[in-house]
């Protein structure tokens, strides 16, 4: 597929940028008290987008550091650097995310570790794969064996109590919780059942976009917290193989 492989492509090319970046002296600018910028954030952003430009000059484009460009119903989704404080402090968990939406729905994406050179990559109806090996999500299908993901918003300060309450209530009734700060590789990881469930509040588009196609393809299943269909411009996300998915949801009910 034509859009998936250019997807892969910039996914590979932007996480070269970034692995050039690392162990470079940090240049960090601040968005917000947690939320930060580097270099790399910026140049691998220039670098896909420009890309774009030159090969589909009228698809629109969604960018975490520079927004939203252009109309019409083809969008690129792009996160530049998922995972920016891991980066910024030298731990080794960060990716390039790159999706792309067709009248509303994200059909393909690619997330790039530059670290373990690990490719995800999945299109709606054709699968997903990790480095061309077929993805699929675990058989778990008890919360309490099960290893779940989860990440915090850059305004968990503001809602300490409802995220901390979540990660309490999921502590409890799963096998382990991971925090590890890259939500795109939290969702490929889903897919290639290295964990069973993940759950968040506060992604933005960016985040998730690839992640949903990927996982989706590889048999997982993503909703709202309530159970309801799940859009990448949603604020609350479950994300499982889809065996746990009707336990996790019942654990936030409770809450
Ligand atoms: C962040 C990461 C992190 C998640 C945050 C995101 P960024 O993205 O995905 O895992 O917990 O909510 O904002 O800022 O590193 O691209
Ligand atoms: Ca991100
Ligand atoms: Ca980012």
């Amino acid at each position: 597929m034509e859009y998936l492989d250019f997807a892969i492509e910039l996914a590979r090319t932007a996480g070269d940028v970034l692995k050039r970046y690392m162990g470079r002296e940090k240049q960090v600018e601040f968005k917000g008290r947690a939320n930060l910028v580097t270099a790399a954030d910026k140049e691998s952003e220039a670098l896909i987008i420009n890309r774009i430009r030159q090969r589909y000059p009228n698809h629109a484009i969604l960018a975490e550091e520079s927004g939203a460009s252009g109309g019409g119903e083809d969008k690129w989704i792009i996160d530049p650097l998922d995972g920016t404080t891991n980066f910024a402090h030298q731990y080794p968990v960060f990716c390039v995310s790159v999706g792309f939406e067709q009248k509303g729905e994200i059909v393909c994406g690619a997330v790039y570790d530059p670290c373990r050179d690990e490719m995800f990559s999945g299109a709606h109806g054709q699968g997903s794969f990790l480095n061309g090996q077929r993805l699929n999500v675990s058989d778990v299908d008890q919360l309490g064996t099960a290893l779940l993901l989860t990440g915090f918003p850059y305004g968990v300060r503001q809602k300490i109590h409802l995220a901390m309450s979540q990660f309490e209530a999921f502590v409890v009734a799963s096998q382990g919780v991971r925090r590890a700060g890259a939500a795109a590789l939290d969702l490929c990881y889903a897919a290639a059942g290295r964990c069973d469930g993940f759950w968040e509040l506060d992604l933005q588009p960016w985040d998730t976009a690839a992640g949903l196609v990927i996982l989706e393809e590889a048999g997982g299943r993503v909703t709202d917290f309530k159970g309801g269909p799940y859009s990448i411009y949603m604020k609350e996300i479950i994300a499982s193989n889809g065996k746990i998915h009707g336990e996790m949801r019942s654990v936030l009910a409770k809450l």
